[in-house]
């Protein structure tokens, strides 16, 4: 079974159908894309996958595990975590505050966290991450101190820290600079080796074509295409719905 799957995915937004009937799956091991132009349900469907807020209709399996309806905190505890599309820090704590921070807000209650000391092996986890992404220097820095490209690593950096398996990311390397974006899809290629499952929402073609290796083409909240990024390229319906508008 796939790691993760739904199955007629469907968001109303009152009368606007934002995500339609959407049958998705992403096998452990994959980088997969999702493309399609603005307002094309992209965003919505993490949400609803995410249970940022309730699907209309449709089943999202997990790990062959019913997700469906579960809390956004448990869903994260089971091992998935995501970006998204506008940076989410804390700009007045440091980087390295930052890091800590990310993982408690998913370790239950305030209350039951007084009694449980389950932080430890936090600290070294973050400088971990930070090393890995070459910020380890930027650690006691103000968030809001950060170039945007930083700040966006930063945001990458924070979703590893519980070590989801899965891991979606909203646009990882809109507007950043191009060495940034190449050092954002190296990060990525290295975490995917070392067996991280990716799914990845992008406009940037460059990032698509060459980092993933399956894409899926929404329009209008409907499935449109799937495949390798070389038949992708080439599909009539793509081009006329996607291609050729930029962002
Ligand atoms: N919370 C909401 N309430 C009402 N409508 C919404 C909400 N969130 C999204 N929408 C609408 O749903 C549709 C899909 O939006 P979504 O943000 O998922 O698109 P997207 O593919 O991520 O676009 P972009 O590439 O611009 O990020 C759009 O028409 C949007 O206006
Ligand atoms: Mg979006």
């Amino acid at each position: 079974m796939p790691l993760l799957e739904t199955q007629k995915m469907t968001k109303d937004f009152y009368k606007l159908r934002a995500v339609s009937q959407l049958d998705f799956q992403v096998e452990r091991g994959e980088i997969v894309a999702v493309i399609g132009p603005n307002g094309s349900g992209k965003s919505t469907f993490f949400n609803c996958v995410t249970h940022i807020y309730p699907a209309t209709a449709g089943r999202v399996y997990y790990q062959e595990r019913d997700i469906t309806g579960l809390p956004t905190d448990k869903i994260i505890r089971l091992g998935v975590g995501r970006t998204f599309q506008l940076i989410q820090l804390f700009l007045e704590m440091t980087v390295f505050e930052n890091m800590l921070l990310s993982v408690q807000e998913h370790r239950g209650t305030l209350l039951s966290r007084l009694f449980t000391k389950d932080d430890s092996g936090d600290v070294e986890r973050a400088h971990e991450i930070l090393e890995f992404l070459y910020i380890s220097h930027l650690k006691d820095e103000l968030a809001s101190n950060l170039s945007y490209g930083q700040q966006k690593l930063l945001d990458f950096g924070m979703v590893l820290m519980p070590r989801p398996e899965l891991v979606l990311l909203d646009e990882p390397t809109s507007g950043v600079e191009m060495e940034m974006r190449g050092r954002i899809m190296d990060y990525i290629r290295e975490l995917n080796k070392q067996g991280q499952t990716f799914v990845v929402i992008e406009h940037n073609m460059d990032v698509v074509m060459n980092l993933c290796e399956r894409i899926i083409v929404l329009d209008y909240g409907e499935k449109i295409a799937e495949g390798r990024p070389e038949e992708i390229q080439t599909n009539q319906r793509v081009i006329d719905a996607y291609f050729g508008v930029e962002e």
